[in-house]
């Protein structure tokens, strides 16, 4: 596996890759666990060659925010993807991606709006900037990302279709820890008491969504979900919601498609989940 931190490294690199056939690419900020290798390994059961980025994004962060903090394990991610088959590694600075005088913003209205839109404000537009220039630099045939982002997995396909990236963007299911809880790099922050407590998230979505298949009020299941996980040590809860999983659209009733989403801190530390509601 090439690790390459210099875009004029990159362009001969990602040639060379793409005269083996397709290319994929999995864009990451590192921290790797088994949910980015799952997509590793969907991204080489689909294509010839497969690239993996490693860039912690300053522009999708907001003040306050945790980029500062957030876990950089380059060594130890760099040895998973070269174990796992990966052929390239983009792994550049800060300087490298926003050199002096950057000044270019993408903005994807609609689906960016409401939910992490809302609680986040920018993430979006920093998230849609960074995987454009993503795929200008890497020329991917295919790109990964998680359905645990699913509305960053909208404003991505929206922000492709939109800009004519020639990519195909696919979704992979989220991957779980046993008791139910998605993998995430921010559950490295969880104390071991806050990380037995967090399952009352998924726990929440599951309960929630039984009993809105089940005809109950939708107002109403989600108010005795927030309860449940403010119990469980919840401190604040952003948005405990359902909405169509295409349009992102809120809905007050069940209707086929519909995805309850979810974001919550737990001492600090935020999380989010999603999970489509849908008779078993
Ligand atoms: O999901 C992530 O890890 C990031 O948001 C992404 C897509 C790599 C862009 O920085």
């Amino acid at each position: 596996m090439q690790l390459i931190n210099r875009l004029d490294a990159l362009a001969p690199a990602v040639s060379d890759l793409k005269t083996r056939g397709s290319l994929a690419l999995v864009p990451t900020m590192g921290a790797l666990h088994a949910g980015h290798l799952r997509l590793v390994e969907a991204a080489r059961e689909r294509a010839d060659a497969v690239a993996v980025s490693i860039f912690v994004n300053p522009a999708q962060f907001g003040e306050g925010e945790d980029w500062d903090a957030y876990p950089r394990t380059l060594e130890a991610d760099r040895a998973k993807l070269a174990a796992a088959g990966v052929n390239l590694l983009w792994a550049p600075s800060t300087d490298e991606v926003y050199g002096p005088g950057f000044a270019t913003s993408v903005r994807v209205s609609g689906v960016s709006e409401g939910l992490d839109g809302a609680s986040r404000p920018g993430h979006f537009d920093g998230v849609a900037l960074v995987v454009a220039k993503l795929f200008n630099q890497i020329r991917p045939d295919v790109a990964f990302f998680g359905q645990k982002d699913f509305q960053q997995l909208a404003v991505i396909r929206r922000m492709a279709r939109d800009l004519d990236f020639p990519v195909e963007i696919v979704g992979i299911p989220t991957v779980r820890d046993a008791d139910g809880l998605a993998l995430s790099s921010r559950n490295a922050y969880l104390s071991e008491e806050a990380r037995a407590n967090a399952v009352a998230l998924p726990d929440a979505l599951n309960a929630a969504a039984e009993a809105i298949l089940g005809g109950a009020n939708v107002g109403a299941t989600l108010a005795e979900a927030k309860d449940g996980m403010r119990a469980a040590g919840f401190s604040l809860i952003d948005y405990l919601e359902l909405r169509d999983g295409d349009s992102l659209a809120p809905l007050s009733a069940w209707q086929a498609g519909a995805r309850l989403f979810v974001a919550a801190r737990i001492e600090g530390t935020r999380l989010i989940d999603n999970i489509e509601v849908t008779p078993k």
